[in-house]
């Protein structure tokens, strides 16, 4: 007899959203556009324009489930946060100066021999799938997110770092003409974001170049972003340009602007309070729930072990 165990993050396959409900791409976008039109505003950045859109939808790794309902990507859509791009959450309104093609990530740093790669040559090198992950913002709110993407390892692979790599350091475009929000010079910018080794080649860490179904839309940092469900979601640097392997832990963009606020970590912990944030409950968007927070955002199988004996660190914030 087949016996299946779910862990934290899975609920009973019932309970999930019905695939037609997302996977009906046409539909979504159909009401979405209509009401986008209605408000006079712009529809969603142009997907369908992307030379990568026919390997969408990927298929979906069954292993990642969902104990909510996946947030409809209309809503998603509308509510981001990308600074380059301004310090409000609609960020769809104005994104349209983000060039997604044509589009080079610099791999460099400790590793056998330092090389540039277009997107579209690294999407024909990865294997993608889709996976439901929650993502859970220091905000105190969450969404429910079908990402397409791949593993991270696979690219660290590819990279072939040296034995002195210790950490992987990402960095977002720097050009104020295309992010126009980089003009404003009391940020750090480009925005920076860091994963220990052991963190990038779990396999929870993905390199998300898709959702709901189809290429990302700039909003939600195309053409290629990070995301690392356990933790908050500032870590999940969008936009990728160069990703670096290094010896010492870089210092991330809200680091650099506030370290009394944020560190390196920045793993979810509803009993560690953000300075101007509980996290012991998050807002889970869409559903107007408030809902008790969870340690390492449900995630705590996969990645709980990467902290073993660093439990007195500052590996909350
Ligand atoms: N990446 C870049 N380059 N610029 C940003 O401002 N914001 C971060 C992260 N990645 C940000 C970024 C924050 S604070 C969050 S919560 C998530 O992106 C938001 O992702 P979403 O808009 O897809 O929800």
């Amino acid at each position: 007899m087949h016996y299946f165990r779910h862990k934290g993050w899975e609920i009973a396959e019932r309970e999930a959203t019905p695939e037609a409900l997302f996977l009906n791409r046409r539909a979504l976008l159909g009401a979405g556009a209509g009401a986008i039109a209605a408000s006079g505003l712009p529809a969603f950045a142009a997907e369908d324009s992307d030379p990568s859109a026919s390997i969408y939808p990927a298929r979906r790794n069954e292993s990642f489930k969902l104990d909510r309902d996946i947030t409809p990507e209309k809503l998603n859509a509308q509510y981001n946060n990308f600074y380059e791009f301004g310090m409000d959450k609609r960020i769809f309104t104005r994104v349209d100066t983000l060039k997604t093609r044509p589009w080079e990530i610099a791999i460099d740093g400790l590793i056998e021999k330092p090389f540039k790669i277009a997107i579209d040559d690294l999407l024909k090198k990865v294997q993608l799938e889709e996976r439901l992950y929650r993502h859970r913002c220091v905000e105190a709110w969450s969404m429910t997110v079908p990402w397409t993407g791949f593993p991270l390892k696979q690219l660290v692979d590819l990279a072939k770092p040296t034995s002195g790599a210790k950490y992987v350091r990402f960095e977002t475009f720097l050009d104020p003409k295309m992010g126009p929000g980089q003009k404003q010079s009391w940020y750090p910018w480009p925005y920076v974001e860091g994963l220990s080794m052991a963190e990038a080649t779990n396999d929870l860490t993905l390199m998300v170049t898709g959702a709901y179904g189809k290429p990302l839309a700039k909003q939600f940092g195309a053409p290629i972003r990070l995301h690392a469900p356990w933790k908050y979601g500032f870590k999940s640097v969008k936009s990728i340009t160069r990703m670096s392997f290094v010896a010492e832990q870089p210092k991330n963009f809200w680091q650099s602007l506030q370290s009394s606020e944020y560190g390196f970590w920045a793993n979810v912990n509803p009993e560690v309070a953000h300075p101007r944030w509980s996290q012991a409950t998050e807002e889970v968007l869409g559903t107007g729930n408030r809902i008790p927070s969870t340690l390492f955002n449900g995630y705590g199988e996969q990645v709980a072990h990467l902290y073993k004996g660093m439990e007195s660190e500052k590996i909350w914030f």
